[in-house]
């Protein structure tokens, strides 16, 4: 079963907070999720495999290590995780995106796929879907099928904030995926919000109803 990392890192828990809190207007609000993405992207990438580098620094030969060329692509479900992406790249500047386009039907809470556009080579890369919320778990789910069917043998997902829910469907579709939260959170309401949650990720960011 896919293990859940709760990211618990002080400046990701502080920042969480004041993404939650419904007066962060659109502004505040979608540059405190392109930090706490950055900060997630240093945590996530803590075990990329390393291997040994030879250099001659100033003053004698010394052996040490880089990245063993593994190569990353980031996938944002679109809109929300748009939201993640340049925070990301900040620290990860050569990885690849990919574009999944969903949207939760708000009276079934089923996902539709509208689009998608992938880097050629997904089946070498090691992926990272992204998206803020992990509600009832359907978009993630329909992403991470869309991305098997199509070659993808390697996949993280990361999102801001999870239901127990989500994180349920997930580990049992997709018990090779490895789930990297800021927060789990208590449960779903009525209407597929996640509690307490942060409302509609995509609309807090785009400032749209
Ligand atoms: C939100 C969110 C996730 C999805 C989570 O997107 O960004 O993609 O809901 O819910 P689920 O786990 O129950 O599927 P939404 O469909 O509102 O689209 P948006 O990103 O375009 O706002
Ligand atoms: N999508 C969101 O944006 N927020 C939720 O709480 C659940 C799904």
């Amino acid at each position: 079963m896919g293990k859940v990392h709760v990211l618990d890192h002080p400046l990701i828990q502080h920042k969480l907070t004041y993404i939650r809190d419904k007066h962060t207007g659109t502004k505040e609000f979608r540059e405190l999720v392109d930090e706490v993405a950055m900060l997630m992207a240093f945590e996530i990438t803590r075990n990329l495999p390393l291997q040994e580098k030879t250099t001659e620094t100033p003053v004698m030969e010394s052996t040490t290590n880089v990245l063993a060329g593994k190569k990353i692509g980031l996938i944002p479900i679109l809109r929300a995780g748009l939201g993640m992406v340049d925070g990301m790249l900040k620290l990860i500047p050569a990885a690849r995106v990919g574009h999944v386009g969903l949207y939760r039907d708000p009276e079934t809470l089923t996902p539709h796929e509208y689009y998608i556009k992938l880097p050629s080579d997904i089946e070498e890369r090691e992926l990272i879907v992204i998206d803020p919320m992990l509600a009832t778990g359907g978009s993630a789910n329909d992403a991470i099928h869309s991305l098997k069917k199509r070659g993808a043998k390697q996949i993280r997902l990361m999102c801001l904030v999870a239901a127990p829910e989500g994180v349920e469907v997930i580990q049992n579709e997709h018990p090779d995926v490895d789930i990297f939260l800021a927060a789990l959170d208590e449960r779903l309401n009525e209407h597929g919000y996640i509690i307490p949650g942060l409302g509609d990720a995509g609309d807090r960011l785009y400032g749209t109803k």
